[in-house]
């Protein structure tokens, strides 16, 4: 709303013109004045009024038309626009609020009507313009913390599965691959929407955060662990679901979920808490997957990488007792997918 407020006038006949103008400047409004439709758009177009007083009838675009071009425009379309009309005719009253016209006033001009109309809807006008502020307002700073949080999120992540990474000897390439593995297991099981499997990909990287809790000499010994050790590091899944639990992120919720479950067995043979089947969560029994498919391709220090067929056949052998049998059937319906990704982001941990 400018100040003081701006109005248009628009009447083909000049005296009534004068009326309004005088009538208006001396409310102190800044009053344009406009002698046809044509005229009264490139008054708009030229900057936008804070109202409008528009005459119905006037030769070639009249105020009825004005009104539409106006309402058509998305700039234009909260400007208050009031008609006035010689006639008190009920279906020009009805045509000038269908048009979106907000109000109408009647020739001969009261005065004092004319100025109370106009007042009334500049303060309304004023009142839309607070509120539309406010909201443009707070829907940006509502942007920008969601944006924060994401952010937040994301690095925190991240930060996280390096230190585990760089604790484990894994790669990045090692968490991405089990990422993409994921989706794809997610997806072509028909378990997951697209969002729901976006989800699951970007909660996987953080399902060995537990092994930050697990002694480097146990972590990183070259071969077999010893039942002691054995117990130590069957404890990864609990202590990474203790790191991630209690949040209400979702993405973090899902993420210590799968920390906890990528360990279980769909024939209840896994652990920490022996669950079976789908007492899994979809997204536990994904990553297992997962999780397995890359650890057999790379080597690690206490195994060689394992051939491309070995670890289907593994897969075959495993299906119903470590995993989802409908998960396995993927995999070997969409073998190709999965071979492109273990080749896209490959690195030297699967040179045996
Ligand atoms: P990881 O290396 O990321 O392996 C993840 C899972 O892949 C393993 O979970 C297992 O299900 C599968 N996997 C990996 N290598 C083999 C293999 O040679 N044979 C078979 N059949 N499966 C394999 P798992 O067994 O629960 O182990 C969890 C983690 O414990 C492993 O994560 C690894 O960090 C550690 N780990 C397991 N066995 C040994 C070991 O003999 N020595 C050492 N140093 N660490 C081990
Ligand atoms: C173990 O039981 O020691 C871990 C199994 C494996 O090495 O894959
Ligand atoms: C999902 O479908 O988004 C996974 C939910 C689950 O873990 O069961
Ligand atoms: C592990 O995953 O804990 C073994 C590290 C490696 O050789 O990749
Ligand atoms: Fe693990
Ligand atoms: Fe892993």
């Amino acid at each position: 709303m400018k100040s003081p407020p701006d109005i248009l006038v628009v009447d083909d006949t000049l005296e009534n013109l004068k009326i309004l103008t005088d009538i208006l400047k001396l409310e102190n409004y800044k009053v344009r004045p406009a002698l046809n439709g044509k005229l009264a758009l490139s008054a708009v177009r030229q900057s936008a009024p804070d109202l409008i007083l528009l005459d119905i009838r006037m030769p070639d675009i009249d105020g009825f038309k004005v009104c539409q071009i106006l309402r058509d425009e998305p700039i234009y379309k909260s400007i208050p626009i009031i008609f006035i009309s010689a006639a008190d005719e009920v279906s020009d009253k009805v045509k000038a609020f269908s048009v979106g016209g907000n109000d109408y006033i009647t020739k001969p001009f009261n005065e004092e009507e004319v100025k109370a109309r106009v007042a009334t809807h500049l303060k309304i006008k004023c009142y839309q313009d607070k509120m539309a502020d406010m909201i443009a307002e707070a829907l940006g700073e509502v942007n920008i913390l969601n944006q924060e949080i994401i952010a937040t999120q994301s690095e925190l992540l991240y930060r996280l599965s390096e230190v585990c990474e760089t604790k484990s000897l894994e790669t990045g390439l090692h968490v991405k691959r089990v990422s993409e593995f994921s989706y794809l297991f997610a997806r072509y099981s028909g378990y997951c929407d697209p969002d729901e499997a976006e989800l699951i990909k970007q909660a996987a990287p953080m399902h060995d955060i537990g092994k930050i809790g697990i002694p480097d000499n146990i972590l990183m010994k070259q071969g077999k662990l010893n039942s002691d050790e054995w117990g130590v590091m069957k404890t990864h899944p609990t202590i990474g679901y203790t790191i991630l639990k209690g949040s209400t992120r979702t993405l973090i919720a899902l993420a210590a979920m799968i920390a906890y479950e990528h360990h279980e067995k769909w024939d209840g043979s896994g652990y920490p808490m022996q669950k079976q089947g789908e007492a899994i969560s979809v997204a536990g029994r994904v990553v297992a997957c997962a999780d397995v498919l890359d650890a057999l391709f790379c080597k690690r220090c206490y195994k060689p990488a394992w051939e491309k067929e070995q670890v289907l056949e593994f897969f075959r052998e495993q299906s119903g007792k470590h995993f989802d049998p409908k998960l396995v059937d993927v995999l070997f319906e969409h073998k190709q997918k999965f071979m492109e990704i273990k080749d896209r982001l490959q690195d030297q941990l699967y040179q045996s």
